[in-house]
């Protein structure tokens, strides 16, 4: 017999922005049932936890950078109060970044970068070689030269996840269920989502927070489809010493023309990212790209080739057209987007979560999201 459930709102999808929209409601009072049969085991299980919306800015990206900023801003406070919450760290770092370059053409190319980030507000110089060298004493002799990043920030995703489940467990109903089915409501009627064991869940709002999923959830309107893409990406992770680390700040580095990052943890592990590949919805990573990854990350800090390899994991990044998120009301009645967070979805969690819990309840949201509601792509 299928067992029926009622809440104010229902998340279907339980990545980092699932999850930390449905803490965030919850704190506000509103009852909340996150339906996910794996949650936190997607993307944000695979990401590296960087706050970085310099780093990460594009010149085609470049709308997006008041709302990564808002949203770096938004960090401590929610960091402090997530640990708070869970009784547990989420290794929130302040270290910053050194993005470096290996030859020549890297070097060129990573001056630009330096010039393109100075219309964000950079004020770093260039660095030689040799003072990259002073900060990471572990770079190779023939790293050109690089800049730093200070305001970047960095959190363990994994550490933000299992706090993120607990709150949730704790504050909300967490349920290990895929959905098949949506039977929207509206005009007073609650929303309806059939799960795969037979459940139906109704609540008055429903927050679809789906990631990159294969395929639209049966029975959604159109207007709660959004035009998400898959672009994978295939990270390792080296297990370091902690009381020897190789690295103390991020690192970011083009090697010969790639572009790979390397993303120390206070456990000693040092996080190596990641491959960007666009078509189709594999997980399963490519030897050759794994190649690559680990031959640039030991080009730039030669005494990566002696820590362990403990893992190998791809993932599936959700971007959208202009490859901006999707945040807020569709054009059906109590059905929000939280998706579409492409290469950011750990900075952007905190402003998509208060976005989200103002537009539940009504409330003026963070002016750094209007730009982003699905009204854009409709
Ligand atoms: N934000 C890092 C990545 O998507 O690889």
């Amino acid at each position: 017999m299928s067992r029926r459930d009622r809440a104010d709102v229902a998340v279907v999808g339980a990545g980092v922005i699932g999850l930390g929209a449905a803490w965030r409601a919850a704190r506000r009072g509103l009852e909340v049932i996150v339906l996910d049969p794996a949650p936190g085991m997607g993307a944000s299980w695979a990401a590296a936890g960087m706050l970085a919306p310099l780093s990460e800015a594009t010149p085609r990206e470049a709308a997006l950078f008041p709302l990564a900023s808002d949203s770096l801003d938004r960090w401590p406070a929610f960091a402090a109060d997530l640990e708070a919450d869970a009784g547990a760290e989420v290794g929130l770092r302040h270290e910053g970044t050194l993005a470096i370059a290996l030859d020549d053409d890297d070097r060129r190319h990573l001056a630009d970068v330096l010039d393109r980030s100075r219309n964000f507000g950079l004020s770093s110089e260039w660095l030689a070689g040799r003072a990259c060298r002073r900060l990471e004493p572990a770079l190779h002799p023939s790293v050109r030269g690089g800049f730093e990043i200070p305001t970047d920030l960095q959190v363990d995703n994994r550490a933000v996840v299992a706090a993120l489940v607990g709150v949730v467990e704790a504050r909300a109903s967490l349920r290990r269920e895929t959905v098949v089915e949506f039977r929207p409501g509206g005009n007073g009627r609650a929303h309806r989502l059939l799960t795969a064991s037979g459940e139906v869940v109704e609540a008055d709002q429903v927050v679809l927070a789906t990631g990159a999923a294969a395929s639209p959830i049966a029975g959604a309107p159109d207007a709660c489809r959004p035009p998400v893409r898959p672009v994978r990406g295939d990270i390792a992770r080296l297990k370091g010493d902690p009381d020897e680390p190789v690295l103390s700040r991020v690192v970011r580095a083009y090697v010969e023309g790639r572009f790979v990052y390397l993303v120390p943890r206070r456990n000693g592990e040092v996080v190596v990212g990641a491959t960007s590949e666009e078509g189709g919805w594999r997980t399963a990573s490519r030897a050759g790209a794994v190649h690559d990854l680990l031959h640039d990350a030991i080009a730039i800090v030669p005494a990566l080739s002696e820590l362990e390899l403990v893992e190998v994991i791809g993932r599936l990044r959700p971007a959208t057209p202009d490859n901006a998120p999707v945040i807020g009301q569709t054009a059906l009645e109590g059905v929000l987007l939280a998706t579409g967070h492409y290469r950011h979805g750990f900075l952007l969690c905190p402003v998509t979560a208060d976005a989200v819990v103002a537009a539940l309840l009504g409330e003026p949201g963070p002016s750094s999201v209007t730009p982003f509601t699905p009204a854009r792509f409709s």
